[in-house]
Formats: C-alpha cells, sequence, structure tokens
C-alpha cells in the first residue's frame, strides 16, 4: 500500500482564494516584526509577505537590529497596538540572545484583538473552551483542520496522538482535537516507550523538529500521519518522519516541506481578516 499524500499548496490556495473578496472588502494590514537575520524566519517571513501578496492584502516587514533591545521591542509592539491602521501583528521567533527568554513577556504586551498569531492567553484561552469560540486560533493547528477537512479525514471517535508539546503547536493542536471529539494521547521528550503509543494511533501528529524521530515501526497500518516538524539538515528541510518508508504503512501522509507549512501561512491572513471584521463590528467595545 502506498499512502494518499496529503499536499498543502491546493488547500492553502482554496483558502486563500475564498479569503480574497473579503481582503478586498475589508483591507486588513498585516505586519511581521522581525529581529535580526535567522535564516529559518528570513524564509518563513518570505512566504507570509508572498501570500499577502497573492491576496493582495497590505503588509509591512519592520525589519529590527539583532541588538534591539527588550524596551525597544516592547516600544515597537506600543506603536503597533495602538496604530489603527495595523489590523495584526507577528512577533516572528526566536528571537536573537536573550531576548528569545523574555518571549512570554512580549506575546502578553500584543493586543488580542491584533494577535493574529493566535499565541497569547486570550486567543489560547477561547479556542481551549470551544470549537465554536475560536477567534484567532494558533495558524499552525487551524491549518491542520482546513487540510483534515479538505482531505475529508474526521477525527471524531479516532484516537489521535500528538508528538510534542509546544505552546503554538502541541498544546493547542491536542485541546482542538479533544474539541471535535478525538481521543488524544499527548507524548513528548520525556514520554517513555514512545512506539507504544504511536502505534496505537489513528491519526498521528508529530511536532518535534527531530528527522526521522518517527519510524515505519512506529506506525499503525492505514494510520494518518500529519508531520508538522521542521529541520534543517544538508538534505534540505525534512520532517519528523521517515516519510519514504512510513508512506508505506500509512493510509496518507504529509511531506515536508509541501505538507502543513502552506496552511500556517494562509490560516495566519485568515486570522488577520477575522480580527478586521471584529474590529470593526460595532459591538466590539468590549471583548468578547
Ligand atoms: N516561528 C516559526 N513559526 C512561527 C509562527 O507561526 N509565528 C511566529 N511568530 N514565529 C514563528
Amino acid at each position: 500500500m502506498s499512502a494518499l499524500i496529503l499536499l498543502g499548496k491546493p488547500v492553502a490556495e482554496k483558502m486563500l482564494q475564498d479569503l480574497k473578496k473579503d481582503v478586498k472588502e475589508l483591507d486588513p494590514k498585516l505586519v511581521v516584526v522581525q529581529v535580526g537575520d535567522d535564516p529559518s524566519s528570513d524564509s518563513y517571513i518570505r512566504q507570509k509577505l508572498k501570500s499577502c501578496e497573492a491576496v493582495d492584502m497590505r503588509n509591512e516587514h519592520r525589519h529590527l537590529d539583532k541588538k534591539t533591545t527588550l524596551k525597544q521591542l516592547l516600544s515597537v509592539i506600543d506603536e503597533l497596538n495602538k496604530d489603527p491602521d495595523v489590523t495584526g501583528f507577528i512577533v516572528q521567533v526566536p528571537l536573537p540572545g536573550d531576548l528569545n527568554d523574555h518571549v512570554p513577556e512580549i506575546t502578553r504586551a500584543i493586543n488580542p484583538k491584533k494577535d493574529v498569531d493566535g499565541f497569547g492567553a486570550y486567543n489560547l484561552g477561547k479556542m481551549f473552551l470551544s470549537k465554536e469560540f475560536e477567534h484567532l486560533p494558533p495558524a499552525t493547528p487551524a491549518g491542520i483542520f482546513e487540510m483534515l477537512k479538505y482531505y475529508e479525514i474526521d477525527v471524531a471517535g479516532k484516537h489521535s496522538v500528538v508528538v510534542g508539546r509546544s505552546n503554538i503547536v502541541g498544546k493547542p493542536l491536542a485541546v482542538m482535537l479533544i474539541n471535535r471529539g478525538a481521543t488524544v494521547t499527548v507524548c513528548h521528550s520525556r514520554t517513555d516507550d514512545l512506539a507504544f503509543y504511536t502505534t496505537q494511533a489513528d491519526l498521528l501528529f508529530t511536532a518535534v523538529g527531530k528527522p526521522k524521530l518517527i519510524t515505519k515501526e512506529m506506525v499503525k497500518p492505514g494510520a494518518v500521519v500529519v508531520d508538522i516538524g521542521v529541520s534543517r539538515t544538508d538534505k534540505g528541510l525534512k520532517g519528523d518522519v521517515d516519510f519514504e518508508n512510513v508512506k508505506e504503512v500509512a493510509s496518507a501522509i504529509t511531506p515536508v516541506p509541501g505538507g502543513v507549512g502552506p496552511l500556517t501561512v494562509a490560516s495566519l491572513i485568515r486570522n488577520c481578516v477575522t480580527a478586521k471584521k471584529r474590529q470593526i463590528s460595532v459591538d466590539t467595545v468590549i471583548l468578547k
């Protein structure tokens, strides 16, 4: 058996196509704040700005020197929070040097109405409560659900195993799966006998950043495998999954690159549109 390859591009293109009309009407603006020159960030930001252009959405790349202090960065965030022309903004992580230790404080400084990454406590809290309350959900998990919907893969009642417990992928993905009726097991770097859990997964999601962490023997025949890990290697970008071998046992699998990546970007743009809708609606004086 060879698995169905779950490509992200057609799903992202459909999402972006569906957003074009709203972008034209609402005219939102995204600002991407970058500090320093991390090569992965350069590449991610290029993709984000390119997708903005694809839907004719206004965008700005605020590129700050690697020596930017916490105080200076917080001052930029304050300015963007107050600027009525800025719909949403993100601070690309990782940040250089000691600044990266302050990510929680930096995330907290972003106005929840403009937090289009969906990383702050307010938007995570809404996502936690129910599927219906999701407003600006974290972009990667939200993109994964778009992909599953596109390929008609249902999670309700299925055993989903999530490998990874980051605040931006693993943890929110696990909660969003629960809110969609899945039975969820979360594994991480401290899990003993990872294969014991992964071999029981109907759907296996992995977001660790360790090439070939998931081998063929660790996957139940017929499982759906979603690879969210990204590592830069001499042989290019690699996911967590030994793709060539795992595709022989899985029923469906995402490649890296070309799987989940484009959906993160499309979800970010959708969050900008959603944020703008909320900002212009009259009943937003009090956050709901
Ligand atoms: N670094 C890698 N992915 C992301 C993302 O989705 N948002 C931000 N802000 N930084 C990232």
